[in-house]
């Protein structure tokens, strides 16, 4: 594979949420708690990936909503439209073109070893759209078509990240283009980087777990928040005091974890302030800072969704600006494959 590290183009940051149920702790702590930080200095585009989203059933009356749903909480979260590139993925044609032509670069075997596909498949893989099986290579494209050099996401994300850079590093070689595509690179660190489910330490926290308690929506008020947090699965032990204790007591952890993420502390600096402590202590002060953090975002979340027309308009507006990066990109990237009249 060609030499990456040789790419010249401008940093460029892209992420994107999928619209497809209530967002939560995990998303807003692994994805866009960074984002807000990284538009300071750097051309970010957070994309609201609606072609992510049909891979499994959507109801066409319900997705748009849904679209907004996210639109409102990059908002609320601290994302600025007026720095960022705040928009849906279908309104950008360069998305789905230049999915295919990865189509065409990607091999069967590298989608084979996709685990999330095989979690999300279970044994009913047969029964499975094709797109959700083609969904890493859609992600790659939504990458490269602005030739993104970072990305931040969740842990979980990892693979399909590893798989955006190979299918990039083929391109490049394949068509003798040797630093065409840059090596998009994961940036994942973080305490948020992989929240787990309230009632199971050791599986994610996410939309898809048929139990609400499992985890905190973006939408939960603060009684709900409160409620989860007590109800969460913990043991008769307290807070120990060394990291190393906490590695077979991963529902403890997880508890830690978000209260250092969601108060800028270190695992180690909360297991300081409250070691020896039981959970009748740690849980309601977790659920405390989790409502003063989370409440003003849901707040101001509902102020953007009371009024669609404008959520409609940003991200038109910005669709716009993406497609004026994409369209070049996608556009070289047919004449470098040889396409007659390109
Ligand atoms: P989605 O909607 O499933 O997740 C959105 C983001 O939230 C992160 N995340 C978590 N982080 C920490 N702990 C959790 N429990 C947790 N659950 C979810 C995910 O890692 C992700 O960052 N495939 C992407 C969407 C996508 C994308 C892209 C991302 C499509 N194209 C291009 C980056 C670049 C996804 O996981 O969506």
């Amino acid at each position: 594979m060609s030499d990456q590290t040789k790419y010249e183009g401008p940093k460029r940051v892209f992420s994107g949420i999928q619209p497809s149920g209530d967002m939560h702790l995990g998303n807003y702590l692994g994805a866009i708690k960074k984002f807000v930080d990284l538009q300071e200095d750097n051309e970010c585009l957070y994309c609201i990936v609606d072609l992510h989203a049909i891979t499994v059933w959507q109801d066409p009356k319900l997705l748009p909503e849904q679209t907004r749903h996210i639109a409102a909480a990059y908002l609320a979260s601290g994302v600025d439209p007026s720095k960022a590139i705040v928009y849906n993925q279908s309104a950008v044609r360069a998305h789905t073109e230049l999915a295919w032509y990865f189509n065409c670069v990607a091999r069967v075997g590298w989608l084979n070893r996709m685990t999330q596909f095989k979690d999300k498949a279970g044994k009913n893989s047969e029964k499975m759209s094709v797109g959700l099986y083609d969904y890493p290579v859609l992600q790659a494209a939504d990458i490269l078509a602005f030739k993104a050099t970072h990305v931040p996401v969740g842990e979980d994300q990892k693979q399909h990240l590893e798989l955006s850079r190979d299918i990039a590093a083929k391109f490049n070689h394949d068509f003798n283009v040797p630093h065409f595509f840059p090596s998009p690179e994961p940036m994942i660190k973080g305490p948020g980087a992989r929240v787990m489910s309230l009632r199971d330490g050791t599986a994610k926290m996410s939309k898809s777990d048929p139990s609400d308690n499992s985890r905190i929506n973006l939408t939960d008020d603060a009684d709900k928040i409160a409620k989860k947090i007590r109800k969460a699965k913990t043991d008769a032990g307290v807070i120990p005091e060394s990291l190393k204790e906490l590695e077979e007591r991963p529902e403890v952890a997880n508890l830690v974890s978000i209260y250092a993420a969601l108060s800028g502390m270190t695992d180690e600096q909360v297991l300081t302030q409250y070691s020896g402590q039981g959970f009748g202590v740690f849980k309601p002060a977790l659920a405390d800072l989790t409502v003063e953090k989370m409440s003003p975002i849901t707040d101001l979340m509902n102020r953007y969704l009371s009024d669609p027309e404008e959520l409609n308009r940003i991200l038109a507006k910005a669709a716009d600006k993406a497609a004026e990066i994409a369209d070049p990109i996608v556009s070289d990237v047919r004449k470098i494959i040889g396409f007659c009249g390109a």
